[in-house]
């Protein structure tokens, strides 16, 4: 009884908090969302999130603290989604992003409304696919992945969760999501066992058990948190996206 009170307060609080952010996100002009056509259509589809989801994916970083100033990095920005409204959000120059796939990315800057807060906030843009910033020579208070270790082979992640200890900031966060074999209860099915792929599984998803997660990710983080409340969020906006999120601090 007493733990189910304490569950339905930590929902309240969340809900609090979202709804602050919201109204944070309304007053604040100079946040920007990826501006959608015919031109993105492809990239769109192809990535799986929208307008509004971009926008949701800058609420969680807000929820975990971000500040203007701060230095994010981003792997696997796909077609812009959240990216224009973290890096419009952010002081110019402290948006960096990792994609391999740059006709996503170019689909999206055929838009004027897009094209206009790259060049504002002057973001830099790497092409590669080892989730490997450290050419850049900066740390970063925030490293965000959205959608990107759901496709993972099996040995991307130690690689992933590695490359992303390399450029942190000391007390910065990394905050991703991925699926996980156990259901949850925003509609995540699970799945029988781990997929363990040799290769990226796309548009298929691979499952992780929580326990290899917590495992590879102690290796380098000292805090490990799996925040439930981030796929209800997620799901609020499109039902599909029920990924469970992990934020690691270091
Ligand atoms: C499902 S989409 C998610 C895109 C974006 N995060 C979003 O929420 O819209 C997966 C993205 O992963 C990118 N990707 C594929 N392999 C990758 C890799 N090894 N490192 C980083 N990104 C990768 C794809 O190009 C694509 O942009």
């Amino acid at each position: 009884m007493q733990r189910k009170l304490v569950a339905v307060f930590l929902n309240l609080c969340v809900i609090a908090q979202c709804l602050a952010q919201e109204s944070s996100l309304e007053k604040n002009p100079k946040i920007r969302l990826c501006q959608m056509d015919h031109r993105n259509h492809d990239a769109i589809n192809y990535v799986g999130t929208r307008t509004s989801g971009g926008g949701v994916q800058l609420g969680l970083l807000l929820l975990e603290g971000l500040q203007e100033q701060d230095d994010v990095l981003e792997i696997g920005f796909g077609a812009l989604m959240s990216a224009i409204p973290i890096m419009s959000f952010l002081e110019t120059g402290h948006y960096a992003g990792i994609d391999p796939n740059p006709w996503l990315m170019e689909a999206s800057l055929c838009i004027a409304e897009n094209r206009a807060v790259v060049s504002e906030k002057q973001p830099v843009l790497l092409r590669n696919s080892n989730f490997d910033a450290s050419s850049l020579g900066r740390t970063f208070n925030y490293i965000y992945a959205h959608s990107i270790m759901s496709h993972a082979a099996y040995w991307q992640l130690p690689l992933f969760l590695e490359n992303c200890e390399k450029v942190l900031k000391e007390g910065g966060k990394v905050v991703f999501s991925l699926r996980l074999t156990e259901p949850n209860e925003y509609g995540g099915e699970g799945a029988d066992r781990e997929t363990q792929a040799n290769e990226w599984q796309y548009p298929g998803c691979s499952f992780f058990d929580k326990e290899t997660v917590i495992r590879e990710a102690s290796r380098w983080f000292s805090k490990i948190e799996h925040k439930k409340e981030y796929t209800k969020l997620l799901t609020e906006d499109s039902r599909g996206v029920c990924h469970d999120w992990f934020v690691l601090t270091k």
